[in-house]
């Protein structure tokens, strides 16, 4: 489709630090359809799974979408291995829940995921902007291996924490939960962090009437996250987490004006604590008397979210 943008107009850069997972997978679908941002580079953790599904199920996920966009491989376990690690079986054994996708046979990125977010963020010229939906340890092995790279950042958007509650504990989320210091070094970076928590996450649900609008759509895309939402939909009534897009709302933090409203507090990650550990605390009563680091996302809107997802798709149908 011929561009109809100014020709000085330059497309967003965006990279996706994920562990693909069902709801990660929805984010990638609609971060490659999402308007004005093209997906240079898709990085891959373990946390819903092993790093070899997680690699695989990304890489099988864009090239049957028909991207050519580079997926490499990251870290498989925390930069602190305490042994306790596990996946997230609401994803399913594969990470992908019922969902069978072709095997494209492929092969991944000739970097590892920490040198090919360095790569991608030179050839950005300080423009990158990364969405990352999983433990933050790839994002801070690059920090570590490449301390240019959080001034080289224009902004990190993370799926994780929360200011109050946790869903693998009381008080810690998931992806945080993983890898503590890795949250630690990512807040505490410099690079300009956006944290979509459990606060906005937990509301962002799916139902019903939303998936057959996309599977309305007819295309790849569209029957990859249809398909999804029905499996997410049959864990529900079986007792399990509901259709929540806390993936695909980070990403929409990024790539929807209006979607996400932040507030900036002063933010750290827990490393030690027994019964708070992997908590993100959030000082949004300044008492630390630290500077504030990170945007966190204090509302979203429903309606704007759930609007930006089926353009997304419904973009899929026209490129
Ligand atoms: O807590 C939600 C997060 O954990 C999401 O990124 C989901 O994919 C799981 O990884
Ligand atoms: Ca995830």
């Amino acid at each position: 489709m011929a561009d109809c943008r100014p020709c000085e107009y330059v497309m967003r850069k965006i990279l996706m630090d994920c562990d693909v997972g069902t709801d990660d997978a929805i984010a990638i679908t609609a971060a490659l359809f999402t308007e004005d941002a093209e997906v240079v580079a898709v990085t891959a953790v373990f946390g819903n799974t092993f790093v070899e599904r997680t690699a695989r199920n990304a890489l099988n996920l864009v090239r049957h979408l028909g991207s050519s966009v580079p997926v490499a491989v990251g870290a498989s376990a925390p930069l602190k291995d305490r042994g306790n690690i596990k996946p997230d079986v609401s994803h399913g054994e594969s990470g992908l829940g019922t969902v069978t996708l072709p095997d494209c046979g492929g092969s991944f990125h000739s970097l590892n995921a920490p040198a090919a977010i360095y790569e991608a963020a030179v050839k950005a010229s300080g423009e990158l902007e990364i969405i990352a939906t999983a433990p933050l340890t790839n994002i801070a092995m690059a920090f570590l291996l490449y301390p240019e790279l959080p001034s080289m950042i224009r902004g990190l958007y993370i799926m994780g924490g929360a200011i109050d509650g946790g869903n693998m504990t009381r008080t810690a989320e998931f992806n945080t939960w993983n890898d503590p210091e890795a949250a630690r070094i990512a807040f505490s970076s410099g690079a300009p962090c956006f944290m979509t928590g459990l606060d906005v996450t937990r509301n962002t649900i799916l139902n019903e009437d939303d998936a057959r609008a996309v599977r309305g759509v007819g295309t790849k895309a569209a029957l990859v996250v249809a398909d999804i939402l029905d499996f997410m939909f049959a864990r529900r009534d079986a007792g399990g987490e509901d259709a929540i897009m806390h993936d695909a709302l980070a990403a929409a933090s990024a790539l929807c004006p209006g979607c996400v409203e932040f507030r900036e507090y002063y933010v750290d990650a827990e490393c030690e604590g027994r019964y708070t550990f992997g908590h993100t605390f959030v000082d949004t009563r300044g008492r630390t008397g630290n500077k504030p680091n990170v945007n966190v996302a204090v509302a979203s809107s429903l309606p704007t979210f759930k609007r930006w997802l089926l353009e997304c798709i419904e973009r899929s149908a026209r490129v």
